[in-house]
């Protein structure tokens, strides 16, 4: 079967989040499993592009509106990623250095999608199935079903992928003339509200759509961020299908960020390096247990009550635990982690700014990481750091809920609390504290997580599963 992944991040070529690990990875183990898997996505100016040859295999004339553009689409060309990985190089508007926040972000991804449409339909042959993930590719299911020029395209199956249904993309309908023309009595097919709202286009238009954890997807028809209603009129062609971790990546006895590796039989002895490198680097007394933060410090994150908690944790518990935050976001959220710096007592850091190499250390050294999501799609940090023999303590909702069990339930491994707020992160504290006295008991559940399986191999077969259904 051959997949095309159209999407606006992928590691390591460009990643802002969990979305890049995802398409960085799906692929890879789709080929595995016998399919030709491709990615397209928009192309930045990283070190990954700078660092790698590139094959121009197309170059195409369009319009976005009234400008007519030249674009260029470039492979990678020794397949180092395991996947064929095509970029989208439209001069001046995608040949920039950051993945979002500009101020013709609409312009930047409705100009993507088009060319990406625009190349296929110059194929000789049409793809099994075209994969799109959040809004950034959005309004390629639409395209293909109503715009006049893609006709000829309509009959390929489309699957929406919503990581974050947060972020919707919407734009005034005065950018309409941004699209290639259609019939104009599918407008509703565009329009939530009022707006061009490309997320809500793609769950009205695409074949079927799926998101990245099955609680999430539950949770959608209740908080949605204005869209619940249409996940319940849609909720017959939507599935979760949870995703996994790449294991060739995520491997604490080959990770080539960490000095100090360690398998599950030496987990203790191989954790305790790594936290004795980052007690020394951010000045953290190690007889304390380490609880971490690694994410991005915006209001879905719970990232704005760190603060709080982290005193409360102290006031309540008393110095006995060490916090250590990697993150940026909301500037109100990173001054106020940043001023904390000046109170510590060899028990508080942080790093602002976005860091690999650090975060696996962090994964590696860590007893505990923090977790205290409002909205948690899927969360791979969980992930990582119980493969890494790092207890997760989170807040049980979306792919949190369906990857932790509390160590007080059956089988249980990690920490679970219900609401967002600093009194139950507090307590989650506490209970970490306690647990970390309890050598033994952190030892079995160290174990256990090291041995969960969270590889990408059972969501391939749910994603191949769901493509043949089409
Ligand atoms: P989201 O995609 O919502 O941000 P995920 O848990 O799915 O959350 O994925 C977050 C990914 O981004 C993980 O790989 C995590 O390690 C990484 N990450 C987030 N913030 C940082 C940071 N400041 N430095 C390094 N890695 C980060
Ligand atoms: C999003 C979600 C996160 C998920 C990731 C990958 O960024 O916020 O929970 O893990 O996508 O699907």
């Amino acid at each position: 079967m051959e997949i095309i992944h159209v999407s606006a991040e992928c590691y390591p070529v460009a990643k802002a989040g969990g979305l890049g690990d995802v398409v960085g990875a799906l692929p890879k183990y789709q080929n595995h499993a016998g399919h030709i898997a491709k990615v397209v996505m928009t192309m930045y100016k990283t070190k990954f592009l700078l660092n790698h040859e590139w094959a121009v295999v197309h170059k195409g004339y369009t319009n976005l509106g009234h400008w007519w553009f030249t674009y260029t689409i470039i492979k990678e060309a020794t397949n180092v990623l395991g996947f064929d990985l095509y970029l989208v190089d439209i001069n001046g508007l995608l040949d920039r250095e950051k993945i979002y926040g500009y101020e013709d972000d609409a312009e930047r991804f409705t100009a993507f999608q088009i060319c990406v449409v625009d190349w296929i339909s110059a194929w000789e042959h049409h793809p099994d199935v075209i994969h799109v993930h959040d809004y950034h590719a959005g309004l390629i299911p639409f395209m293909l079903k109503h715009c006049f020029r893609y006709q000829h395209l309509k009959n390929i199956p489309t699957v929406l992928t919503i990581h974050n249904a947060q972020y919707q993309g919407w734009m005034g309908w005065e950018k309409s003339n941004l699209l290639p023309a259609y019939d104009e009595w599918k407008r509703g097919m565009l329009d939530w509200k009022n707006n061009i709202n490309p997320l809500a286009s793609g769950i009205k238009c695409a074949w079927k759509v799926t998101t990245v954890s099955h609680s999430y997807m539950d949770e959608l028809r209740v908080a949605a961020n204005g869209l619940e209603a249409l996940f319940e009129y849609e909720k017959g062609k939507c599935s979760g299908i949870l995703n996994g971790i790449d294991n060739a990546v995520w491997d604490p006895s080959t990770d080539t960020y960490i000095e100090n590796h360690f398998s599950v039989d030496d987990a203790d002895a191989g954790k305790l390096k790594s936290k004795k490198l980052l007690c020394e680097t951010f000045d953290l007394d190690i007889t304390k247990p380490l609880i971490v933060f690694i994410g991005r410090l915006v209001g879905e994150k719970g990232a704005d009550l760190l603060p709080q908690a982290i005193a409360d944790s102290y006031f309540h518990i008393g110095r006995t635990m060490n916090f250590l935050i990697l993150g940026s976001g909301f500037p109100e959220v990173e001054s106020a982690l940043e001023g904390m710096k000046v109170l510590a007592q060899k028990d508080y850091n942080a790093y602002i700014g976005y860091n690999e190499s650090l975060s696996h250390l962090m994964y590696a050294g860590a007893d505990f990481i923090l977790m205290p999501s409002r909205v948690e799609p899927c969360g791979l940090n969980q992930m990582y750091a119980m493969r890494y023999g790092t207890v997760p303590m989170v807040r049980n909702t979306g792919g949190l809920r369906d990857t932790v069990i509390d160590y007080g339930d059956e089988g249980g491994y990690g920490i679970r609390f219900n609401y967002v707020s600093v009194g139950d992160i507090t307590q989650a504290v506490w209970r970490a504290v306690e647990l970390y006295k309890d050598e033994e008991k952190l030892k079995e559940i160290r174990k256990t997580m090291m041995q969960l399986d969270f590889s990408w191999e059972a969501s391939v077969k749910q994603y191949v599963a769901l493509y043949e259904s089409l």
